[in-house]
């Protein structure tokens, strides 16, 4: 039996420096993000900005509450309110950036599991990809260049056919 392989791409970049004024913007909206979080119980803040085809950028960031499964991530806050609002709006990137006391690392905070799912989900309904841009703490900026590249055989609607 021959072992499958599934190769993943992305790239890392030292700050922000290399990308289009759109995207440094976006990066410094996500961030803005971030520090409104609502995240009294963790004190993890996590920020997203996502950026539509007509330059719209809807931002989230992480809301929890006292009955803890009962917050959000940042990322599922930003994609929901984006499909609320702007239903035909295709997605060209999202930023990502998270912080806390103790958080300082060069590796960025990559979406969790239901947060990659959730974004694959408007990947797929616009037929394009949507890359993802993840800040760390340090400025470093991780380039994923589509949400299905970090969910390798995902679950999606043509399963339930
Ligand atoms: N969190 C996010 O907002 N996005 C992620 O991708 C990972 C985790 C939030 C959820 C919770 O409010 C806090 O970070 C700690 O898990």
């Amino acid at each position: 039996m021959e072992p499958l392989h599934i190769n993943f791409t992305f790239e890392r970049f030292e700050n922000a420096s290399t990308f289009s004024p759109e995207i440094q913007s976006l990066l410094k909206r996500c961030v803005e993000a971030m520090q409104s979080a609502y995240a009294p119980y963790s004190k993890f803040h996590v920020g997203a900005a996502l950026l539509l085809e007509d330059g719209t950028v809807v931002l989230g960031n992480n809301q929890e509450n006292a009955a803890y499964p009962s917050g959000l991530c940042a990322e599922r806050v930003a994609i929901f309110a984006a499909g609320a609002n702007h239903p035909q709006m295709r997605i060209t990137a999202i930023a990502i950036t998270a912080g806390s006391a103790n958080y300082t690392s060069d590796d960025p905070v990559t979406p969790c599991g239901a947060c990659r799912q959730s974004m694959l989900e408007y990947e797929i309904k616009q037929d394009s990809p949507i890359p993802l841009y993840l800040l760390s703490p340090t400025g470093q900026v991780t380039l994923i260049p589509a949400v299905s590249q970090l969910l390798p055989l995902h679950f999606d609607a043509k399963n339930l056919l």
